[in-house]
């Protein structure tokens, strides 16, 4: 026994001793992970206990510390740590102390408003920091005298929706390297300050009310290669030195000139959604290296002769969703990169014939275009993909020359008519998109060699012999087949191509299939119908066994009260034949002449079912009045008969033995007259 005991003792220290090794330290309302602890969503105020002290991912985020907590210092080893979402007033001087390999430092959503609150040594013990974040502090400046950023390892800084207003450019003095700046958000009016920074690679300044900013910002950030103002909305105009920025976005901005300076390096420059209603000429010229540019969703209603000079690398230009309503011929005759220009949504009458000798890709959709010429598209013989979907073109010219001419949409127009010749002068052609148009006829010839063709939601007339060829040329190429439907003839209003010509397309095939079908069709019926009367036979028989058995119910409770009655009825006759004479024993028993002349007895006489309910009623068993109880007798009685008549057969059966059963006196009075005579 004592020996079990030592062995029990061992196996439990072991496990006690394994366990207390193996898993890490976790403090209470906390997740721990291999080096992750998770204490969000607590009410902590103070660092909770049991800590594992080797942490280096610690959230804190959406607990009540009202300053970052000083035991912080006993966790050397964080790495990653967020505050954010607490109510963070002040930060100490040592606030951060002894946090030597802090690289992360989350303090969003917190209550920081003065950075005399923060102490100016806070980070001096961070030497590792790269990403620190305040956003959404109601800090409403940046500091002026007493910067406590002085932090040299600082990449990222983020101050976003905090209610600043005035910018200056102290905040980045102390901050060798820092890399991104991000001051969305903030209701800076006025932009003055004179950045200097060899570092800066970001700035973000979107939505901040920007309505004036100083040419000079920019001019000391010599490592600028992004700048984010999209959504300054009172933004009238912009002007930027900047040798190295690579991208600009001013979208969505209320710009109504070019953007100017000088940018010689951007890249991309995103205008969409500005005011500009006129391009003067060299608009572009000191955007020497620009690949991309966007200048949809604003007013442009002219374009002047030379405006995009100079953009030697343009490959992309988007001028969709102006008001142009006709371009300069060789607009774009010296952008000699240019692949891709969008200008769809404006308002051409015709397919102007640009001379372009790279463009590729040409959006035309929406338009307004009614007409082309057959030499519309020949100085842009480097053509590929062109897209007039949506426009009114009712016509498309014989012959119209594009001979690198890939894919062509002309899908929701208005062409009534293809024939031979409309794509003969398009050898390259392999992609045409025609749906939606007002096609009743086409010939295969007219499309030569394209592979994919889509002829849907025509207007299709179903003259079948004429059609066939069409027909046969779509199913042996293997093109799209869906969606093809009749308007004419009547008769065939709205059927789909085969259902309307099969009789004649495929004879043998329709006979067949009828046949097929009538039969199919036919089982099916069958089939249907015996499941529905079996399913209903089913249900009466269930109707039936339900009703049965509550009737059976009923009836046995009767036969309960019933012998029940019985039982006290005959306690009663023995009680009064004890005490006193029979009266029937008083009677002569009728002559033979007078028992002729006597009423037959019935199986439910009345008078029978009616002694017991009196001799019941006298005792006032069921101390009801006696009258009452009569009458209720043949009621009962009348009723079941009906449900005789209506319920089936074995329901009948069942009142019938019920009957015999239920009036077990009735051969009593027989056997007590047996018994007199
Ligand atoms: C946490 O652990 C994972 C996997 O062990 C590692 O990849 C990650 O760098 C660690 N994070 C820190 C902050 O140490
Ligand atoms: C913390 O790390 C140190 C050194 O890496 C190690 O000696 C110690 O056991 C670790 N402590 C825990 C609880 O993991
Ligand atoms: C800090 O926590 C908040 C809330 O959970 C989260 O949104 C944020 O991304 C975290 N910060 C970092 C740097 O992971
Ligand atoms: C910016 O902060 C204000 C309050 O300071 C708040 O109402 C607003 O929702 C914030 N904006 C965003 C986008 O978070
Ligand atoms: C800013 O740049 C301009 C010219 O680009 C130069 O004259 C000026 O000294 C620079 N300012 C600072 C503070 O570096
Ligand atoms: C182009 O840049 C030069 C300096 O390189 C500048 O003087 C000129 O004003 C700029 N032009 C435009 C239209 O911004
Ligand atoms: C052209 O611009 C329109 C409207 O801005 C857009 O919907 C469409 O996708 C663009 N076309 C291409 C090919 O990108
Ligand atoms: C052509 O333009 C229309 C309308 O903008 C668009 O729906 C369609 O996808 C475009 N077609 C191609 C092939 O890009
Ligand atoms: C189209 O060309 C075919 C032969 O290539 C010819 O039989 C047919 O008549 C032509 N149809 C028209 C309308 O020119």
């Amino acid at each position: 026994m004592t020996l079990k005991g030592v062995v029990l003792c061992t196996i439990y220290l072991l496990s006690v001793t394994t366990c207390f090794y193996t898993t890490p330290q976790c403090a209470r309302g906390c997740i721990c992970s291999l080096n992750f602890t998770d204490c969000k969503y607590n009410h902590f105020e103070e660092l909770p206990q049991g800590l594992d002290p080797n942490v280096t991912v610690l959230d804190l985020a959406y607990n009540e510390f009202k300053e970052s907590p000083s035991q912080l210092r006993n966790y050397p080893t964080l790495v990653n740590l967020n505050l954010s979402h607490n109510q963070i007033q002040t930060l100490g001087a040592r606030a951060f102390y002894n946090l030597r390999n802090l690289k992360l430092l989350d303090l969003t959503h917190n209550m920081l408003s003065n950075w005399g609150d923060i102490g100016s040594n806070a980070f001096a013990s961070t030497k590792q920091l790269t990403f620190l974040d305040f956003s959404h502090n109601p800090l409403r400046s940046l500091p002026r005298e007493k910067n406590p950023l002085h932090i040299p390892s600082l990449e990222i800084l983020r101050l976003n929706n905090c209610s600043i207003e005035n910018l200056n450019s102290k905040i980045i003095e102390k901050l060798p390297n820092l890399q991104e700046l991000h001051l969305s958000e903030n209701p800076i009016k006025f932009l003055q300050a004179d950045f200097v920074s060899h570092s800066l690679k970001f700035l973000d300044l979107s939505r901040c009310n920007l309505q004036d900013i100083s040419t000079t910002v920019f001019r000391n950030l010599s490592s600028l290669q992004t700048i984010y103002m999209q959504q300054n909305i009172n933004l009238k105009k912009f002007y930027c030195d900047s040798p190295s920025l690579l991208y600009l976005d001013l979208s969505d901005c209320n710009l109504e000139i070019i953007p100017s300076g000088n940018l010689p390096n951007v890249y991309e420059a995103n205008f969409h959604g500005n005011h500009f209603r006129m391009i003067p000429k060299f608009s572009f010229k000191n955007y020497t290296n620009l690949k991309m540019l966007d200048l949809s969703y604003n007013a442009i209603s002219s374009i002047e002769e030379n405006a995009f000079y100079g953009l030697d690398y343009i490959q992309r230009i988007d001028l969709s969703q102006n008001t142009l309503s006709d371009l300069n011929r060789d607009l774009f005759d010296t952008n000699r990169e240019l692949k891709f220009l969008n200008m769809s949504r404006n308002y051409f009458s015709e397919l102007e014939n640009l001379i372009s000798d790279s463009l590729e890709i040409l959006d035309l959709s929406l338009c307004e275009i009614h007409s082309i010429d057959f030499d519309s598209l020949i100085d842009m013989p480097r053509l590929k993909i062109l897209n007039l979907s949506k426009n009114i073109i009712s016509l498309l010219p014989n012959d119209w020359q594009a001979g690198s001419l890939l894919s062509l949409d002309v899908s929701l127009c208005r062409i009534k008519n293809v024939n031979n010749r409309t794509f003969a002068s398009m050898p390259s052609l392999r992609q045409v998109n025609l749906a939606g148009n007002r096609l009743t006829s086409a010939a295969p010839e007219a499309f030569g060699q394209v592979i994919s063709i889509d002829i849907s939601d025509n207007p299709w007339r179903c003259d079948c012999p004429s059609l066939k060829p069409l027909y046969q040329w779509l199913s042996k190429t293997g093109k799209r087949m869906d969606r093809l439907y009749c308007q004419s003839p009547e008769m065939h209003e709205g059927k789909p191509w085969l259902s309307a010509c099969q009789k004649e397309w495929h004879p043998e095939l329709t006979r067949n299939d009828s046949i097929w079908w009538y039969t199919t069709g036919l089982i099916v019926t069958v089939f249907v119908i015996l499941f529905v009367i079996l399913a209903m036979r089913r249900m009466y028989l269930l109707k039936e066994k339900r009703i049965r058995e509550a009737e059976a119910a009923r009836r046995t409770e009767e036969r309960e009260t019933l012998r029940r009655m019985q039982r006290v009825q005959a306690e009663a006759r023995e009680e009064a034949s004890r005490n006193a004479p029979d009266p029937r024993e008083l009677q002569t028993p009728p002559s033979y002449n007078e028992a002729l002349l006597l009423p037959r007895l019935d199986s439910s006489h009345p008078s029978l079912s009616g002694s017991l309910h009196s001799i019941v009623s006298k005792h006032s068993i069921t101390g009801s009045n006696p009258d009452v109880s009569k009458r209720g007798r043949p009621r009962r009685k009348r009723r079941r008969r009906k449900s005789d008549s209506s319920e089936g057969q074995r329901a009948s059966r069942v009142v019938v033995d019920s009957d015999t059963t239920s009036d077990p006196e009735r051969p009593q009075p027989r056997t007590t007259l047996e018994s007199d005579f």
